[in-house]
């Protein structure tokens, strides 16, 4: 069976781009692949090492959140980066390696390093995408769904990978490839791509009342339509794309003809929206609720799925300190 895994920094709040652009699609590979799914804890102090009081409780909303969208403990193994220490012996070893221009030709490195209020230049930060190739490298995965904006990391990784390879004659890791998760990428209520950034987001932990009130107050629509008896376009509308992304097709169709005659407005058209979002979220919402209030069960899941991860990262350091003539005398 092949080994899929996939990392999701704990920055807190999950929002729909998240659910519907990964997490969905995580949960679902559990049923042919074996799946680790770890909770980045250090790559987020890459960039907040000055802010960590939110590191713990956001590992749990994100533990919280995969359970309720379905990930079953039994199947997958849901951990935390730093429960594995062997995540940072590998990351010490390739980053002997890595030739230091790999690294600094990561386009989003220098990008970053310029454009981010964080305080990006430490040494750790350079470092981020090697200890990422270590996650990867070290479950010897075969697929790694992410985002388009991993594409280079995961090339990286092969790289690294190979380059491991090579030098010490003897084919350790197998080249992981990404798979495309962002399917159907979901705006944000600007119209922008959905992101914590950007503040647009409708959180999964919004109450109904905050759903109803983002769509129909906060949502951009065609602004071009400025009357309700102006006809509307709707491929120049954030709530149609929002529509077709999840309503029903009657509803989509409907919507397709109604509102270039204008008969149906915009607060009508996001109202019926903001139904549909919270039937969809609202189940998901009190199931994360009550796995945050038993965090000694969320614990206990974290601590199961370290346990079965790290008997495979025990195994690849092995292989790994062998291979590479680093002595093993403990
Ligand atoms: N860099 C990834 C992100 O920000 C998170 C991540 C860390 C990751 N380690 C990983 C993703 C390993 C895939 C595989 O989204």
């Amino acid at each position: 069976m092949q080994t899929v895994l996939s990392g999701v920094q704990p920055s807190g709040s999950l929002h729909l781009g998240n659910l519907v652009g990964a997490i969905e699609n995580y949960v679902k590979l559990q049923n042919e692949f074996k799946t680790y799914y770890m909770i980045a804890d250090w790559h987020s102090l890459t960039s907040r090492f000055d802010s960590t009081d939110s590191i713990i409780p956001a590992i749990y909303e994100v533990a919280a959140t995969f359970l309720a969208v379905g990930l079953d403990p039994e199947k997958s193994a849901l951990f935390a980066q730093s429960q594995i220490k062997e995540h940072a012996e590998l990351h010490l070893l390739l980053s002997m390696i890595t030739p230091l221009s790999w690294v600094e030709r990561v386009p989003t490195y220098k990008e970053k390093l310029q454009n981010s209020e964080a305080d990006l230049g430490s040494y750790g930060f350079l470092g981020y995408p090697i200890l990422q190739a270590a996650d990867i490298l070290i479950y010897k995965a075969h697929k790694v769904p992410v985002g388009e904006d991993q594409m280079f990391h995961l090339e990286l990784t092969r790289e690294i990978g190979r380059r491991f390879n090579f030098l010490y004659k003897k084919e350790v890791f197998p080249d992981p490839q990404a798979v495309l998760t962002q399917a159907h990428r979901v705006p944000g209520l600007d119209g922008r791509k959905m992101s914590k950034t950007y503040d647009n987001g409708i959180y999964l932990r919004d109450t109904p009342d905050q759903i109803l009130h983002k769509c129909t107050r906060q949502m951009a629509s065609d602004t071009a339509r400025a009357r309700r008896t102006d006809p509307g376009s709707p491929g120049a509308c954030t709530a149609f794309t929002f529509h077709k992304l999840f309503s029903a097709g009657e509803t989509v169709d409907e919507i397709a003809q109604e509102c270039p005659k204008a008969g149906i407005g915009c607060f009508d058209c996001k109202k019926r929206l903001a139904e549909k979002l919270i039937e969809r979220l609202e189940p998901l919402r009190t199931h994360i609720e009550d796995h945050l209030k038993n965090t000694s069960n969320l614990e206990a899941i974290l601590k199961n799925g370290a346990d079965s991860a790290r008997a495979v990262a025990v195994s690849t350091m092995a292989e790994v300190r062998e291979t590479m003539k680093t002595p093993q005398f403990f």
